[in-house]
């Protein structure tokens, strides 16, 4: 694929703070090469719109420290459909677009995997701030969305401590209990509920209790979006059955997927965008860029979207017995 003259690159799925920085370096790392990059709109919206616009240096000039993407983002559940996909290939092939990046998550890497099997050139690049592709220790934007909400919530302790109060905090995760558990940690926090793990109200009513006996002025709980116990239930729960607690929700919600990208996404996702554009400079296709034991890989797109582990009991046990 050396001949490469002309890829064009998507934002998917949910938006994640390093999403620009990868299309930054996406683009430049393109141009050093001789090769033309077309921004797609809107992700699989866009693209089965055909919705291309040329990237030159200076498109992506002052973007690196922005949340969001400057390509936008969009759901799209059309393009399950093969028919779409099929639309797709042909809107790039008129266009004169040999390859395509896709910048995503979980849901967005198995549409490069249709197209994949199109048949047309694909590279993914995993960007969630949910932390669920499989084989990569680290996705973009989950540190700036971890570094946020322990922000947020190191606030809330403040007056949980102050007013004795138990707080329930819901952070994001749709199916992943990662933000929960590495923000429970990051925190302090008495416990985290998360998708993988069924937990008992009845249990986290005890342990409230049995804290504010052992002299604890406050009790978090971080509760993943996704998990079977939703926050609301339990501070509900927490409320009516657990004497003696002042209990309150607070639903963090979108601002963890906003705000200007750390250290380590912008780093990360620059890396990530160089080397999405050299896998395809050697011919490399079906694959997902992403990071192991401080290297950056490329992961089949099979594996990437597999069921993903990195909730672990021991992950789950720290928290708990960092709390006691
Ligand atoms: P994320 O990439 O952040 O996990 P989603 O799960 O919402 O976000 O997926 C983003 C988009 O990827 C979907 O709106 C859809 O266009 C596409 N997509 C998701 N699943 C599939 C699938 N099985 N086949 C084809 N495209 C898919
Ligand atoms: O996938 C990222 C994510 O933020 C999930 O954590 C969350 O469940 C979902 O997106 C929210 O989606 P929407 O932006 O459509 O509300
Ligand atoms: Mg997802």
């Amino acid at each position: 694929m050396s001949n490469l003259k002309r890829l064009a690159v998507l934002t998917s799925g949910g938006d994640a703070p390093g999403m620009n920085a990868a299309i930054r370096a996406v683009v430049r790392t393109a141009l050093a090469q001789g090769i033309q990059t077309m921004g797609v709109t809107s992700g699989y919206a866009g693209l089965v719109e055909g919705r291309f616009r040329p990237l030159d240096s200076l498109a992506v000039s002052g973007i690196i420290q922005r949340g969001g993407t400057v390509l936008h983002s969009a759901r799209c559940p059309a393009f399950r459909l093969p028919d779409t996909q099929h639309q797709a290939v042909r809107y790039l092939e008129e266009a004169g677009i040999e390859a395509l990046i896709v910048i995503g998550g979980n849901g967005s890497q198995q549409g490069t995997l249709a197209l994949h099997r199109l048949g047309f050139p694909v590279v993914g690049i995993a960007s969630t701030i949910d932390n669920d592709l499989a084989e990569t220790e680290t996705t973009i934007g989950v540190d700036t969305a971890l570094n946020t909400a322990v922000g947020y919530i190191d606030r809330l302790r403040d007056t949980a401590s102050s007013h004795h109060r138990a707080f329930v905090i819901e952070v994001m995760g749709r199916d992943s209990g990662y933000l929960a558990v590495m923000t429970a940690i990051a925190i302090g926090a008495e416990t985290a509920v998360v998708p993988e793990l069924s937990l008992d109200p009845e249990a986290v009513a005890q342990d409230v209790q049995a804290a504010y006996a052992r002299g604890k002025t406050h009790y978090i709980v971080v509760v993943a979006e996704g998990a079977a116990l939703k926050a609301w239930q339990l501070t509900d729960y927490l409320s009516h059955h657990a004497s003696g607690v002042d209990a309150r929700l607070s639903v963090l919600g979108h601002v963890q997927r906003g705000g200007s990208p750390t250290v380590r996404d912008r780093v990360l996702a620059s890396q990530f965008g160089t080397a999405a554009v050299q896998s395809l400079l050697e011919g490399h296709r079906g694959i997902v860029i992403g990071l192991s034991k401080g290297h950056i890989i490329e992961i089949p797109l099979e594996a990437a979207i597999a069921p993903c582990e990195k909730v672990t009991p021991q992950l789950l046990a720290l928290a708990g017995i960092l709390a006691r």
